[in-house]
């Protein structure tokens, strides 16, 4: 009696654990997964250009014809908290925590490094042409950064803020 019922409980549970194995990838098969196999991007690949004369939700972060924008975000303490959160996070690989162009990344960018944001022509740059430059890059030796920070207010907080490392630099 008590053999037949082991046997009956080792046919049952032996199917249930081996289903386990597989569950629990202790057992890793590479199922054919239908999803992958279509047209899609991967992340940071370039994704579609947007359709001619879209606007953003967000509104327009500039219209090209009329020129360069004007900074509507005044450079209080608020803006420069947020500016130098979004800056820490998105430029200062590159550009370096103080700006001066040494952030961690720049050494692995020799062919074209990141300029220092608090030297004289930097300072020089209108709020509009930096905010042009955060939202469509360098072609080919900076990347835009409009997908980082994808509201216009949040690159205008980062505006103030390098205004702010300037003014720290050329004290
Ligand atoms: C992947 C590295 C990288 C990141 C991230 C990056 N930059 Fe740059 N940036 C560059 C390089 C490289 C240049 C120099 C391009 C050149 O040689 O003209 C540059 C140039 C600039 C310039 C000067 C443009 C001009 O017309 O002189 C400004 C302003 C600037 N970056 C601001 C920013 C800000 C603000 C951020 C963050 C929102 C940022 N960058 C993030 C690499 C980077």
């Amino acid at each position: 009696m008590i053999k037949k019922l082991i046997l009956v409980m080792g046919a049952l549970v032996t199917p249930l654990i081996i289903g386990l194995l597989f569950t629990y990838d202790v057992i890793k098969i590479d199922w054919v997964s239908l999803m992958e196999i279509q047209a899609s991007y991967r992340p940071m690949e370039d994704p579609l250009p947007l359709p001619a004369r879209s606007v953003p939700i967000q509104g327009a972060a500039y219209i090209p014809e009329l020129g360069v924008p004007v900074n509507p975000v005044p450079p209080e303490s608020n803006s420069l908290t947020k500016g130098k959160r979004h800056y820490d996070n998105s430029c200062a690989l590159c550009h370096g925590n103080t700006g001066e162009g040494n952030g961690g990344f720049s050494a692995f960018l020799r062919k074209f490094p990141p300029v220092s944001l608090v030297d004289e022509d930097r300072t020089a740059l209108s709020d509009g042409a930096i905010f042009v430059t955060i939202t469509e890059g360098v072609p080919g030796k900076m990347p835009h950064l409009r997908e980082n920070l994808p509201i216009a207010e949040m690159r205008w907080d980062v505006v103030n803020y390098v205004r702010l490392l300037q003014q720290q630099a050329n004290k």
